[in-house]
């Protein structure tokens, strides 16, 4: 795990980025944290903050005296935020999700971009409920969607604090905000999927998981069933509903991606043996012990693309999976996930491959 000093104008603080391991250079914050620190302590030293989107705590660490509600999507975030207020002795923030009621004590709102604009506008719908008209959103200059300022000034009046060290703050003083058009329901292999704003795949199927499904009918039909990294559950979905009294748990990373798995459950009035879990991989479960574990993995953490999160995934997988099970995992021929499962099953096979995607099993 990546351990580094950030020295700033409210203290010195050591901040861990868990899931990475020691050949990787990442920190738990970037120049658009320290930025935002900046301001907040300068120029709002008496407000109560709504932090959201902070990736792995640095923000909430370093503010952590203005810091009234801590908001994030992301099990993993939070995770690193306990690790890190834990590790430099700050007591523990409210934490919220996005689909809460946010207590409305915050007189700003800080906000690290998000990588989707769907879920921007839903925070700052969330922030005008929660009567915040002021925000500080932040990001890296090669994060910012091209329109982003056009975008904004939908909501409000906005100011561009200038660039320093490839980041910047826009202030935004929100004015009117158009309802966001999400949950959102679409119709996918003929199951009924019910998406929140942040979840992958929100407005169309993904394609990985698209060939996933044209070869489901090749898996075995298996009683104890997980979909990890369900997003909002097609493939557990699809899987359940070709093979009644099957019981599935699905998990994922993102709250929004496990409310919505739920909601489709059950939109699709699929039987009552499913569980969900808000997890990193499958870690909090002690009764995992399955069958089947049908994965279509992230390769991308916010903006960090890598295979350390499938590496950890799998790991996670071939722990939690009977002597007999296997588990099935969709990618990108050029992800290579032939050969990072090798290194936990002894057993990895072919299941189907076109000249974009290749379906694996692999097993004990
Ligand atoms: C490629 S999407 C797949 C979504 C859905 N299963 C599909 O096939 O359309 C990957 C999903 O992995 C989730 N994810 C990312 N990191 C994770 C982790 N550490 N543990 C669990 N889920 C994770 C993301 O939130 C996202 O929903």
């Amino acid at each position: 795990m990546q351990q580094d000093t950030l020295q700033c104008v409210t203290g010195q603080f050591t901040l861990l980025r868990p899931g990475t391991n020691d050949h990787q250079a990442l920190r738990a914050w970037d120049a658009s944290d320290e930025y935002l620190i900046n301001l907040v302590t300068q120029r709002h030293p008496l407000a109560k903050i709504t932090l959201i989107n902070d990736q792995f705590g640095a923000l909430g660490v370093a503010l952590s005296k203005q810091v009234s509600c801590w908001v994030s999507d992301s099990y993993c975030a939070s995770e690193a935020l306990n690790l890190n207020l834990q590790k430099n002795s700050v007591n523990p923030l409210q934490q919220f999700s996005p689909l809460s009621n946010w207590p409305s004590e915050g007189n700003i709102a800080v906000i690290k971009l998000p990588k989707n604009l769907s879920y921007l506008h839903y925070l700052i719908e969330k922030c005008q409920q929660a009567n915040i008209t002021t925000l500080l959103i932040a990001g890296m200059m090669k994060h910012l969607p091209k329109n982003i300022l056009d975008y904004l000034q939908k909501f409000g009046s906005v100011k561009r604090h200038p660039f320093v060290k490839k980041s910047t703050i826009y202030e935004l003083q929100l004015e009117q905000v158009a309802p966001s058009k999400y949950p959102k329901v679409n119709q996918f292999s003929g199951i009924e999927l019910v998406s929140h704003a942040n979840v992958f795949g929100r407005d169309k199927l993904d394609p990985g998981a698209d060939f996933f499904l044209q070869h489901l009918n090749k898996l075995p039909k298996a009683h104890s069933v997980a979909d990890l990294c369900c997003g909002s559950g097609i493939l557990g979905l699809k899987y359940a509903q070709d093979h009644k009294g099957s019981s599935l748990d699905f998990y994922d990373e993102s709250f929004m991606a496990v409310e919505s798995a739920r909601l489709s459950w059950q939109a699709n009035k699929l039987p009552e043996n499913a569980h969900f879990y808000w997890d990193d991989g499958i870690t909090n479960t002690s009764k995992a012990n399955y069958d089947l574990i049908l994965c279509n993995p992230p390769f991308h953490e916010q903006f960090t693309v890598g295979d350390h999160i499938a590496k950890r995934l799998f790991k996670d997988a071939q722990q939690s999976l009977n002597p007999n099970g296997r588990i099935i995992v969709v990618g990108n021929r050029h992800l290579g996930y032939h050969k990072t499962l090798t290194k936990y099953f002894k057993n990895v096979e072919q299941i189907a491959a076109d000249s974009k995607f290749i379906l694996l099993a692999a097993y004990a």
